[in-house]
């Protein structure tokens, strides 16, 4: 079985690390030929929206899938007729804009942080006399790990700020004040089979994933996250793994967002559940059994932002996996991760600050 991954970045290869032992072999469409994928895969040189690159990857595979998701849907159409394509182009072209994705959401019945679409200056207007501030300002295609969002406050001048996006589509959210953020994962397989991850609580800084916690470990926002999951599911006759992002606020879920694909807040899976998300999404596409999504212990997984720490130091912390991705460093770049698996809640959280002041990354409070 050969699969085909638009994209080689990390979430790329470690979806085919988790895939050779199930005797898939990969191949991966990227710009470039020292992508994380190219230790584990050949690699197709090309950009996402060239529809000859997306034919040549979909030469010779059985199945194709994706790790980014700014892939235009209309060059994905043309693919998913000749090959099968999970998950549904549909979830990807929803989740790709802001405003169908919230829009999406109302109609499951989903709550999410209250919105208006902003065209222009005199939209932005409205939109901040109905939402009033804080309220972040957000572009509706591209945006990732904090990048194209704009908070506005009481001193904030609407027009340059307004200026600086450049005239691309806007949406215009409130701003939550939320006691903590969770994600809930799932996969359903192409046999309809369900399967659903523990939540994870997450913890950004400026905008970026700095660590995960879980399980989390709260039956009742449990039960809800996969409720919302499997409406999603159904919508969608979704195949693959699913994310949905959430703020927690006054103890209930209000949606924040949705990725159509394997997550960084799932990156504890590999050595803190039974199967990870990477297996689970492959065994799904591929129509397998799914795995049980079972928490081994309690897990933090920390990204590397910027810089990689010695291996020494990070190994010798009881219960931690070092993962590197392999990438040129850049400052806020994600480089690796560390993935902690501990038998108690306290060990896990004594080897998180310790890890945590490895990668430079302050603590809980
Ligand atoms: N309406 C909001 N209220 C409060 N905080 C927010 C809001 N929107 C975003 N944030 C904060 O910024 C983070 C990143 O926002 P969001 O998930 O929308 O961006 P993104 O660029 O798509 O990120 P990624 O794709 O990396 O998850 C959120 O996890 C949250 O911490
Ligand atoms: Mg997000």
């Amino acid at each position: 079985m050969r699969i085909g991954i638009i994209g080689a970045g990390q979430l790329g290869r470690m979806l085919a690390l988790a895939g050779y032992p199930l005797g898939s072999r990969f191949r991966f469409l990227d710009r470039s030929p020292d992508a994380p994928g190219a230790q584990v895969g050949e690699i197709v040189l090309g950009r996402f929206d060239d529809p000859d690159k997306l034919s040549a990857l979909a030469d010779g595979v059985d199945l194709m899938t994706f790790d980014v998701e700014n892939v235009p849907g209309s060059l994905l159409h043309a693919i998913a007729a000749r090959l099968p394509f999970l998950p549904p182009v549909s979830a990807l072209e929803i989740t790709q804009d802001r405003l169908s994705e919230k829009k999406l959401f109302g109609e499951l019945g989903i709550a999410t942080p209250r919105w208006q679409a902003v065209d222009d200056l005199a939209s932005l207007n409205d939109a901040v006399a109905d939402i009033g501030r804080p309220s972040v300002l957000k572009t509706r295609r591209l945006g990732y790990d904090g990048r194209g969002q704009s908070i506005l406050t009481r001193d904030s001048d609407l027009e340059s700020v307004y200026r600086r996006f450049d005239g691309v589509p806007l949406i215009l959210e409130q701003f939550i004040d939320y006691e903590r953020e969770v994600s809930v994962i799932g996969a359903r397989s192409t046999r309809c089979e369900c399967v659903f991850y523990p939540l994870a609580e997450n913890v950004h800084r400026d905008g970026i994933l700095r660590y995960s916690i879980a399980p989390f470990g709260d039956s009742q926002l449990q039960a809800a996250a996969e409720d919302y999951l499997q409406r999603l599911f159904e919508r969608f006759d979704y195949a693959g793994v699913l994310t949905i992002e959430f703020f927690v606020v006054d103890g209930a879920l209000v949606a924040n967002e949705i990725a159509p694909r394997v997550h960084n807040s799932g990156h504890w899976t590999i050595e803190g559940a039974v199967t990870s998300q990477f297996e689970n999404h492959i065994r799904a596409i591929r129509g397998l059994p799914l795995g049980s999504t079972e928490a081994r212990g309690h897990s933090a997984m920390i990204n590397f932002l910027g810089e990689m720490p010695a291996l020494e130091p990070v190994l010798s912390i009881p219960g931690a996996h070092y993962h590197d991705y392999g990438k040129t460093p850049r400052p806020q770049r994600k480089l690796g991760h560390c993935t902690i698996t501990a038998a108690t809640p306290a060990e896990r959280d004594a080897a998180l600050d310790r890890l945590l002041a490895l990668g430079g990354i302050d603590g809980p409070g």
